[in-house]
């Protein structure tokens, strides 16, 4: 379906300009819809409408998706998702891993970790990223894999907005600015929110839970310890935007606002170092390969430099076992689900497919060995102690 530019919306976008924002593209100014959409202008610099364009909404990629990676494909840019050797350390992940299947075999069986099942298969056809082969549907839901892309869970517009606001549409990055047009915009990573339609493909789609409240350093995306999204409520709700059946019940480990930790668990986590050592503390027993949500909904008490375990009040939430985008793991764990020692995580030497530095990048550059020891069990045990 060709859809081109409202040129009234146009017209009436590009006559404001917002002040002093440098560097950060999602805020808008100057140029901003020009990112992503082809505008034609006469010489006159009047723009023209062009009903002869093959591409979809005039997007400057072949697809939703290819528009978006040409500049979050970059190399060397803090803003990279999708690098050349798994180098991107982002919470979401680099969706590199799609690409990479690694195979082995012990005790004589063959053993597979597809591509497929490492992450969110976005379509994106000028960067070699193909729909999802294996699943015909979202897991307890019906988006389809075929509409998947960038746009599924992140609007680029940002529209999503308070009270209902319908207007033009207003640019924002996470919580941007009061445009002066009386609506605070900007939803965590422009997350779509209640009502969001899942992008143009998916047809028919209604987001029911709003965006999650987090918070991130604005640029330094590379997380640590001491430097990581601070989740504050709300991500498992939104998964089930499209992974309806995912909450609490169904036989699926407790997750949710309300799948707080009890204070058994709370301690658990927090005196949890690895494997034969729990003598730690809270104040330093953040640890950024098992996140938690703090329990609010308060954006400006979260502190992404925090190294601290959790409190009372906080819960467990999808993020808290997978990635958002992509991992090097089955069903985009943030650790490899399918083994009793860390140290037997695939990728590792040897397996068919590794290349590089794809064992360290898998645990974001951690030597898991020389931090946990050669006998750390599956991370679960920092909240449930089974070693
Ligand atoms: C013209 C280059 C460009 C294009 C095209 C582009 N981005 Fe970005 N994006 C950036 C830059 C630069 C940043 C970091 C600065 C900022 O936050 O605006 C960024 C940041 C982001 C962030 C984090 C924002 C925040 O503040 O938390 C998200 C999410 C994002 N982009 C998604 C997308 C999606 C989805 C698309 C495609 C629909 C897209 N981008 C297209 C340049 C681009
Ligand atoms: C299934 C939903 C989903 C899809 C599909 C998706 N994202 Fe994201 N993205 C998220 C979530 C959720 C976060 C926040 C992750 C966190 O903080 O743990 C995020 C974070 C980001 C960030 C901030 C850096 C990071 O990795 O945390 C950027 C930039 C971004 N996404 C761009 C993209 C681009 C470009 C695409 C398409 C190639 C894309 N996303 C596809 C859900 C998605
Ligand atoms: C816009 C819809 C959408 C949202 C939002 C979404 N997902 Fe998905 N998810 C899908 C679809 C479609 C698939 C199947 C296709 C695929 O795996 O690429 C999928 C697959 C998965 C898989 C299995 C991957 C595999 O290949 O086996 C996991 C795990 C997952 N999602 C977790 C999450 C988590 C965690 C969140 C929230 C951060 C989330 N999803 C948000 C649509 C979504
Ligand atoms: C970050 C990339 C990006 C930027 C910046 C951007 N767009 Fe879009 N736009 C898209 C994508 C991608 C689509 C296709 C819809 C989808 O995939 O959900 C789209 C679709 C549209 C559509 C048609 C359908 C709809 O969703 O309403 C209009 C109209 C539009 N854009 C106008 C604008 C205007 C005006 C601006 C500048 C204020 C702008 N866009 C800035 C990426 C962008
Ligand atoms: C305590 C860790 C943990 C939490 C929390 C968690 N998962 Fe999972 N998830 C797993 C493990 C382990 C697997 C692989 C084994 C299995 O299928 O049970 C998995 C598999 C999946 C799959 C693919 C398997 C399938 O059923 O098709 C999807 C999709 C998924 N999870 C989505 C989610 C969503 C959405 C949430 C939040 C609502 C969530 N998970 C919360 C650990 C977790
Ligand atoms: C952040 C802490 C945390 C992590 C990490 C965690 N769990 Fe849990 N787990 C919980 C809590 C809290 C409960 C609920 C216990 C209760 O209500 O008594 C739970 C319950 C369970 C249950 C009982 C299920 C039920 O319906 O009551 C199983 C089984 C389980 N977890 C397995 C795992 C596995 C396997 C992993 C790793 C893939 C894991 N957990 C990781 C905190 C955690």
């Amino acid at each position: 379906m060709r859809m081109p530019i409202s040129l009234f919306v146009l017209a009436t976008l590009m006559t404001f300009s917002l002040p002093g924002i440098v560097g950060a593209f999602h805020e808008g100014g100057v140029n901003f819809c020009e990112g992503c959409h082809v505008i034609h202008k006469s010489p006159s610099g009047q723009i023209q409408d062009r009903n002869d364009s093959t591409i979809p909404m005039d997007l400057k990629g072949l697809d939703a998706s290819s528009t978006c990676l040409r500049c979050h494909a970059q190399s060397g840019k803090f803003y990279n998702v999708l690098s050349n050797d798994g180098s991107t350390y982002s919470a979401g992940g680099d969706f590199y891993w799609l690409k990479k299947t690694f195979t082995w075999s012990a005790n004589d069986k063959f053993y597979q970790s597809s591509g497929d099942n490492h992450g969110h298969n976005v379509v994106a056809a000028e960067y070699g990223l193909h729909q999802e082969s294996m699943l015909n549907s979202a897991p307890g839901g019906i988006y389809s894999p075929s509409a998947l892309g960038c746009t599924s869970c992140h609007d680029p517009h940002s529209r999503t907005v308070k009270d209902g606001y319908t207007g033009e549409i207003p640019v924002s990055d996470s919580y941007g600015e009061d445009l002066g047009i009386k609506i605070t915009v900007g939803n965590y990573r422009l997350l779509g929110g209640i009502g969001y339609n899942g992008g143009a493909q998916a047809g028919g789609v209604t987001f029911n839970h709003p965006a999650p409240v987090a918070v991130a350093d604005a640029q330094n995306w590379v997380e640590t310890n001491s430097n990581h999204t601070a989740y504050g409520s709300g991500m498992s709700e939104w998964c089930n935007n499209c992974h309806s059946d995912f909450l609490t019940g169904n036989g699926k480990h407790p997750v949710g606002n309300d799948a707080t930790l009890s204070s058994t668990f709370i301690s658990n986590y927090n005196s949890y170092v690895k494997t034969g050592d729990i003598t730690g503390t809270q104040a330093t027993a953040y640890l950024a390969l098992l996140p938690f949500e703090s329990g609010t909904a308060d954006k400006w008490s979260l502190d992404p430099s925090s190294t601290s375990g959790p409190a009372q009040g906080a819960n467990l939430m999808c993020l808290t076992c997978h990635r958002a985008h992509a991992s090097s793991f089955k069903d985009i764990g943030r650790w490899d689900f399918g083994t009793t020692f860390v140290a037997d995580s695939h990728p590792r030497p040897g397996d068919g497919g590794a290349t590089g530095n794809d064992m360290r990048n898998s645990y974001y550059g951690r030597d898991m060995v020389a931090e946990f020891g050669l006998y750390q069990r599956r991370l679960c045990n920092k909240c449930h102690l089974l070693d």
